[in-house]
């Protein structure tokens, strides 16, 4: 993961050679203070966008939690975020697409623009500032959730996905996406033993809605080899924990 280097325009260089007092370029110690300052990074390496993608109790959330734990063990600066949600704005919209009642219907155009609202306050507030700041994010779904769950899931066709996709994020794509993929079934079987007060509307659809749901992210993953990391979500905890760990702190380096 190197950091882009500037190119120096020539111009700029010539200049800056013209304007040094001649004087000061001829005393040694001037020369050492001037390597000094050379040798210094000017610019903090960039950080790295991991994100999580896979159908609802496929152990995404499970599988960050461990993983930042090894990031920050190994002393990689790690932040952990989730989608919808992340920053306010956005933690207010997952309450909205997640539990809104049943009398409300969401139209599939409204839930693909309120993820993407989520996601644009997500870049800008979280993403791009800390991926300067050279930090690791682990994001539990992120833009590969959206291409699933409405283009596939909802079918609504790809183009005005992508496009209100690419609107939200910019250039922000992930560096990597672990896929972890589970059977409609095993998922299903894992989520039912949740304790919450509220039904989740993804968590009601039906076997079907996932069976697509599980077929779009493996052509995705399919059509991207570079960025996608699938891994079978029904093996141990610890074994997907120790299979991502080496995948992924290979490829960062
Ligand atoms: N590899 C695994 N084997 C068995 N159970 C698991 C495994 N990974 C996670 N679980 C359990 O399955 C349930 C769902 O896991 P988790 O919440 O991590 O999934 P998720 O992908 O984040 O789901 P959601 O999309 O709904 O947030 C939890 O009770 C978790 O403890
Ligand atoms: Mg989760």
């Amino acid at each position: 993961m190197p950091p882009r280097k500037k190119a120096v325009p020539k111009k700029s260089a010539k200049a800056a050679r013209v304007r040094t007092p001649a004087k000061k370029k001829t005393t040694a110690t001037a020369k050492a203070k001037t390597k000094v300052k050379r040798a210094k990074p000017t610019r903090k390496k960039r950080g790295l966008l991991i994100s999580f993608e896979g159908s609802e109790g496929s152990g995404k959330t499970s599988q960050i939690s461990r993983l930042s734990t090894r990031f920050e063990d190994a002393g990689y600066p790690v932040i952990c975020t989730r989608e919808p949600g992340g920053t306010e704005i956005g933690e207010e919209i997952r309450h909205l697409l997640k539990h809104a009642s049943p009398s409300t219907k969401i139209s599939p155009q409204a839930e693909l623009l309120l993820f993407a609202a989520s996601r644009a306050q997500l870049v800008r507030e979280l993403i791009v500032p800390s991926l300067d700041k050279g930090k690791i994010i682990l994001c539990d779904r992120f833009l590969d959730s959206t291409t699933v769950y409405q283009g596939v899931g909802r079918q609504i066709s790809a183009e005005p996905v992508h496009i209100i996709n690419t609107f939200a994020v910019g250039d922000i794509i992930p560096d990597i996406t672990v896929v972890l993929d589970v059977p409609a079934e095993t998922g299903f079987a894992r989520i039912k033993h949740r304790t919450t007060d509220l039904p989740d509307r993804m968590e009601s659809e039906t076997i079907d809605f996932y069976r697509k749901v599980r077929e779009g992210y493996l052509l995705l993953a399919k059509a991207l080899p570079e960025r996608f990391i699938v891994v079978d979500g029904s093996r141990s905890r610890k074994w997907i924990e120790d299979k991502l760990w080496n995948e992924l702190s290979q490829r960062i380096g």
